[in-house]
């Protein structure tokens, strides 16, 4: 059935009101049990605004009963909807106790308190509290919560909550009680409940001041052996923000969940961090490198939020980059600490030129703090997340790092305790640097993708060198008239003859000039280092200086972006007609030929200077997106150099050999390149070799570098070790996750009767997010040449999937949904064929919030 029309209205940024009541303490009482869990809640009032009643949020609750100071209500004495419960005529202050029952076995969506697996669990961000008890589930509402957990002793061992255990004890009838207070207020979006039996591991940390605090993680049983590099990986971060920031934790026991049933990565809750499994388990058999990276990153990224988010929350969730923003920049200097600074640099960069330049150009679009919210979970994206740390990265770029890091000490320490706004974020970073960041705010009002386009003009008399720039805001679907945005654009200027030179361009206005003296030659300008702004580069420097700045730029990650712009350069070329071996110049060859000969140093940057930039990367160079044009040109090129390069990649290969597996970053590097060069090597159909890598290896890594280089180059044999492989993982989730994801980004025709193959797998579930995803996000997002075939089968799957998935989880199911969205940037036959498949979405009859919120702003 059609939600009532009322539930559709979006909410505005600017039509905040603060809460008429404020709820001070709150008593909760869960009897678990799987069908109907009994809610008892006790909550402490007090008015703070006139002659207002109260209106209390709550969704999919029965309710029991509602007392003030102890006396029932009768059910006239409150009006109940689908969506709240309101009182009028409340005393001043008073004791508000209200009994709701909810069902967990029936609770898909993940949200509220639901069952994964057989163990209880709560999602309350962002507005999941709602579908536990009747509460202003908003994030400037901050109560002290104490929390009583009653259930089966037998199966359920161990009761958690927030905070510090109190007591324990059993009751009458054999059940386990566990009571649980947390000293520190807090939102609703931060209450947490766990029950369940696990594998525990316990470790402690001795903070910067001299305390002990407990670590425990929890596992699914037997699976212990597999959370050691994620504990270790938290003390890692808890020394970190000592050290970096000055930040200590302050609860006597921080523990992390891991649970199979997760809508997202994992969640902050105060002391008591759920995570989606997949960022917790790892061992050499099962995680790749890349899993083990994520791990760390994640495990640091929620610990960050216990003060950036935490203690210090948002005031509402249009502020959600106040706290996600600033939590991944942190995550992203906690990564480069503990790996390499140009790669964790070079996959923040990667992200943002496809993900996020793609949503600024979709109709999503949105500023950092967004403005319009229908469902607030649809504004967890990569604009909030990671253009929200760019924005920081460039504040520190700009204030400098000392100044910077003494802004955020004044921040915490201003609003702590407190739901506050970017702009109070602001006011702290300029009060504690003296810089003015009037000009600097536009970055969170405004959406979209700045263009950035700069020349040089050297005087060779004067010795002489001026650099300008200029920048433009094309229209966005959400905002159609920009403004210039402070700008820092760092330079590194190679000076032939003489020591290069690196500066700092602030540009606040639409255009300026930067005149340098003294320039002793003609110098190789390298724009934008580091990506100090995110913004796409119009530059037009010619191929031989691109090729230059690889081999020469003093900064890995410039020489990668060189290289990125020079394949990007060579596949407009093919794109446009040209041959392809009138291209590519020896100097070309020279280059990657000493990559490939001398694997010894920084193998990891030479992983990436030889790999092509993806699909998606070259997609956001047209306003058309010319899809098999890319591909047959990214292919073409591709394998032009595996054949050019055939015998050093081959030496390169054998050279770095196979070693054990330990995580470590110049193994992970050597592993990486070894990768790179299988996968050219796979193109001239080397099966032997292919053969050999998957069978020899001892890793997780390794094996999935076999499995990715057959899909590309043999059919038969990718076949053949796909099937293997998932016999070998048949009962492990994890490992199995990593097939379905190979059979959907096959880029063959062959991938709709592998995903069909895959659903039929005992493992598969409708109901498990990272089920769904490792097919059809996929599928979806890593396979353009099947997903955008002409005939529409690939957006027909898509259309049926999310059908499907939204009527058990929407908020899976507006994700799933991202691709379709931007048909606008297709061709006239692929338009019509993304168009039908959301005018079919948009006709379901319970389509959720989730899921109309983006196919019609997309239709519109
Ligand atoms: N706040 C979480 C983080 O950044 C992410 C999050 C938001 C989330 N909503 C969620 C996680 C819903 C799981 C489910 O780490
Ligand atoms: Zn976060």
């Amino acid at each position: 059935m059609s939600q009532p029309n009322q539930r559709r209205v979006a909410k505005s940024r600017h039509d905040y009101q603060s809460p008429a009541f404020c709820i001070d303490n709150i008593d909760l009482t869960f009897e678990l049990d799987p069908k109907a869990t009994r809610v008892t809640s006790v909550m402490q009032l007090r008015r703070l605004r006139d002659s207002e009643p109260l209106h209390l949020d709550g969704q999919q609750l029965q309710l029991v009963s509602v007392a003030i100071d102890d006396i029932p209500l009768s059910d006239t004495q409150y009006q109940l909807d689908d969506n709240s419960l309101i009182l009028t005529a409340l005393p001043d202050s008073c004791r508000l106790t209200i009994v709701t029952i909810v069902a967990p076995q029936q609770n898909t969506a993940l949200e509220g308190l639901y069952l994964a697996g057989t163990t209880f669990c709560t999602q309350c961000e962002a507005e999941g509290f709602r579908r536990i008890s009747y509460f202003l589930d908003r994030p400037d509402v901050l109560a002290q919560y104490s929390v009583t957990i009653i259930a089966d002793a037998e199966q359920y061992p161990y009761l958690l909550s927030n905070g510090n255990k109190v007591a324990e004890h059993f009751d009458a009838q054999g059940r386990r009680v566990v009571r649980w207070h947390d000293p520190f207020p807090k939102p609703s979006y931060l209450f947490a409940l766990v029950a369940g039996d696990f594998d525990v591991l316990e470790d402690q940390f001795c903070t910067q001041s001299g305390r002990n605090v407990s670590l425990q993680l929890y596992v699914d049983k037997g699976q212990g052996d597999k959370g050691h590099f994620a504990l270790a990986a938290l003390k890692r971060a808890m020394a970190w923000d000592e050290q970096r920031f000055n930040l200590e934790y302050d609860l006597d026991v921080y523990m992390v969940v891991a649970v199979d049933f997760f809508n997202m990565g994992a969640m902050e809750n105060k002391g008591l961090n759920v995570f989606n499994s997949k960022y917790v388990l790892a061992d050499a058999a099962t995680a790749t490198d890349r899993d083990y990276f994520n791990i760390e990153s994640i495990i640091g990224h929620e610990y960050f939020h216990n003060w950036t988010g935490n203690r210090v929350t948002c005031r509402d969730w249009f502020q959600l980059s106040l706290k996600e923003g600033l939590t991944v920049f942190r995550d992203q200097e906690f990564s480069a600490d503990m790996s390499s600074p140009t790669l964790c640099r070079i996959d923040a960069i990667k992200l943002i030129k496809t993900a996020q330049f793609a949503e600024d150009a979709s109709p999503m679009s949105h500023p950092i703090r967004p403005e319009q919210v229908l469902e607030m979970n649809n504004f967890y994206t990569v604009t909030v997340y990671d253009k929200g740390a760019e924005v920081i990265r460039m504040l520190q770029t700009l204030l400098g790092k000392q100044a910077f890091a003494d802004g955020l000490t004044l921040y915490l320490r201003r609003h702590d305790g407190q739901a506050v706004t970017c702009d109070d974020f602001l006011q702290a970073m300029q009060d504690a640097s003296g810089v003015d960041l009037t000009a600097f705010a536009r970055w969170y009002s405004q959406s979209g993708t700045p263009e950035l386009s700069v020349s040089q003009q050297y005087d060779a008399s004067t010795k002489q060198l001026r650099l300008v720039l200029q920048q433009h805001t094309p229209a966005t679907a959400d905002q159609a008239e920009k403004q210039p945005l402070v700008l820092p654009v760092k330079v590194e200027l190679l000076i032939p003859g003489a020591a290069s030179q690196r500066h700092l361009l602030t540009l606040t206005e639409a255009v300026a000039e930067f005149n340098f003296v003294n320039i002793s030659a003609e110098p190789v300008v390298v724009w934008l280092e580091q990506f100090s702004a995110p913004v796409k580069l119009h530059v037009n420097s010619s191929d031989e200086n691109l090729l230059y700045i690889a081999t020469n730029a003093t900064d890995g990650v410039a020489r990668w972006d060189a290289m990125q712009q020079y394949w990007s350069r060579q596949i407009a070329q093919l794109i446009k007609g040209h041959p392809l071996e009138a291209l590519l110049p020896d100097t070309l060859f020279t280059l990657l030929s000493q990559l490939l000969a001398q694997p010894g140093n920084d193998t990891a940057l030479s992983a990436e200077l030889l790999t092509l930039p993806d699909f998606d990367t070259l997609a956001e160079q047209y306003a058309e997106i010319p899809v098999d044009a890319i591909i047959d040109a990214r292919k073409q090129l591709s394998l032009h150099l595996a054949n050019c390069l055939a015998q050093a990649l081959l030496n390169c290969y054998h050279t770095l050999g196979c070693e054990p597996y330990q995580y470590q970053q110049d193994a992970a590097g050597r592993r990486h390149l070894r990768a790179v060069c299988l996968h050219y090597l796979a193109l001239l159909g080397r099966e032997e070799l292919i053969r050999r890598h998957y069978h020899q290896s001892d890793n997780m890594t390794d094996t999935i570098s076999a499995l990715q280089a057959a899909q590309q180059g043999s059919a038969v044999l990718f076949a053949q070790l796909l099937q293997r492989f998932s016999e070998k993982w048949y009962q492990d989730a994890l490992a199995t996750d990593k097939a379905f994801s190979l059979a959907a980004t096959d880029p063959t025709e062959q991938v709709f009767s592998g995903i069909e193959h895959m659903l039929q797998h005992p493992l598969f579930s409708w109901q498990n997010p990272n089920r769904i995803r490792a097919l059809f996000s996929a599928f979806s997002m890593r396979n353009a040449a099947q997903f955008h075939r002409a005939d529409g089968r690939g957006y027909a799957l898509l259309q049926q999937t999310v059908a499907k998935v939204d009527a058990i989880n929407p908020q899976v199911a507006a994700r799933l949904v991202t691709p379709l969205l931007s048909w606008r940037r297709y061709d006239a036959k692929r338009q019509s064929l993304m168009r039908q498949a959301l005018l079919q979405l948009s006709q379901l009859a319970a389509i959720s919030n989730d899921l109309y919120e983006k196919v019609s702003r997309s239709l519109n």
